[in-house]
């Protein structure tokens, strides 16, 4: 057989083995047996030597011609076969714009935290640092620096956790007023918030674990009336502009003289309503002048300084912001609960 049949022949072959490949792996295939190294048509070149010099530019230009028309014919079925893969994943991939999206439920602060941030923020205006003391506390911080006699009953084991005769959950966040005053001499003004213990049965208004917030100023001539004037700043920022404070006589060993601070009840203006039991005030915290006794086994020298102290419960506040009657909640985790403080 001639070259030329040769070619004509391979020109065929190939064509339609081309046009039949149904992928590209085996496009390649066909590329390399006719136009690879060790291809047809390659090979058939290699016999053009035996060629006389009259065939040889025919046939030469022939075989050309045969590379030319199979290796676009690849590159055309190579780029059809590609459209027909991207058809094909179109078909499969079906993408429904009108599916609903996927919802992101960020989190938000926990009603408790919002109150300790919202207190300490109209403190820290006022010149206050906020400080933290630790919840595993000796009861020398607890209950003695604080001029609590020792058979005082906030003593008593029926009330407070104890590791042992020395180390306790602390009670009251007071407990920090004594580290800080052991570490640093006046002007002193910090707010303390934090968890304290006491083994209480958990009910509608009580926990074993709860939160308090505790401040104190010491500085040259503190006197009562800055008390009154700080507090009453403090009251009206948390719960309106027109809540008035009042201060009933109270008794804390850390304090003298000691008060507790109503405010005015802030739902029905003092008139008297469900929330402050037909009072008009409601209880907030417990405050006063801290005792020389505390400040001198402080080291700090009662002759020369005077300050006032406080504390407040957190969630007693939040329950009468929030109007929540069932303390548990707060630790309850139910999103229920939680989520409408978004
Ligand atoms: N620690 C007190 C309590 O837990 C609250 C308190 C009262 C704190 C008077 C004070 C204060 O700093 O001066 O009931």
């Amino acid at each position: 057989m001639g070259m030329r049949e040769d070619l004509e022949r391979i020109r065929q072959e190939a064509l339609e083995s081309i046009a039949a490949v149904a992928s590209d792996t085996e496009l390649d295939a066909i590329r390399i047996r006719y136009s690879g190294k060790k291809g047809a048509l390659t090979a058939i070149l290699k016999t053009m030597g035996k060629l006389s010099a009259q065939e040889r530019p025919a046939m030469g230009q022939l075989a050309n011609e045969v590379r030319a028309k199979i290796e676009a014919a690849l590159d055309e079925r190579f780029t059809e076969l590609k459209a027909k893969a991207l058809d094909l994943r179109m078909e499969a991939e079906t993408l429904d714009v009108t599916m609903p999206g996927r919802v992101a439920y960020p989190g938000h602060r926990h009603p408790l935290t919002t109150t300790i941030q919202d207190v300490r923020r109209v403190f820290e205006s006022m010149g206050f640092e906020t400080v933290e003391g630790p919840e595993v506390e000796l009861v020398h911080y607890n209950f003695d620096l604080l001029n609590t006699a020792p058979n005082h009953p906030a003593r008593d084991p029926q009330d407070t956790f104890y590791f042992d005769d020395d180390v306790v959950l602390r009670t009251q966040t007071s407990s920090v007023q004594g580290r800080v005053m052991e570490t640093r001499q006046p002007p002193i003004r910090i707010i303390a918030p934090g968890r304290v213990y006491r083994s209480d049965d958990l009910d509608a208004t009580h926990s074993p674990l709860f939160h308090q917030i505790e401040g104190m100023l010491i500085d040259r001539d503190v006197r009562m009336s800055d008390l009154k004037g700080y507090l009453e700043v403090f009251a009206q920022a948390i719960f309106g502009k027109e809540t008035r404070v009042r201060f009933r006589p109270h008794h804390f060993p850390f304090t003298e003289p000691s008060a507790e601070m109503d405010v005015s009840c802030f739902v029905c203006g003092g008139k008297g309503c469900p929330l402050c039991k037909g009072e008009g005030w409601i209880e907030i915290l417990g405050c006063g002048m801290v005792h020389t006794n505390v400040l001198s086994a402080c080291g700090i020298d009662p002759e020369k300084y005077t300050g006032f102290a406080f504390g407040m419960g957190v969630e007693r506040i939040a329950m009468l912001r929030y109007k929540i009657d069932e303390m548990r909640q707060f630790y309850d985790n139910d999103l229920r609960f939680l989520s409408q403080f978004n």
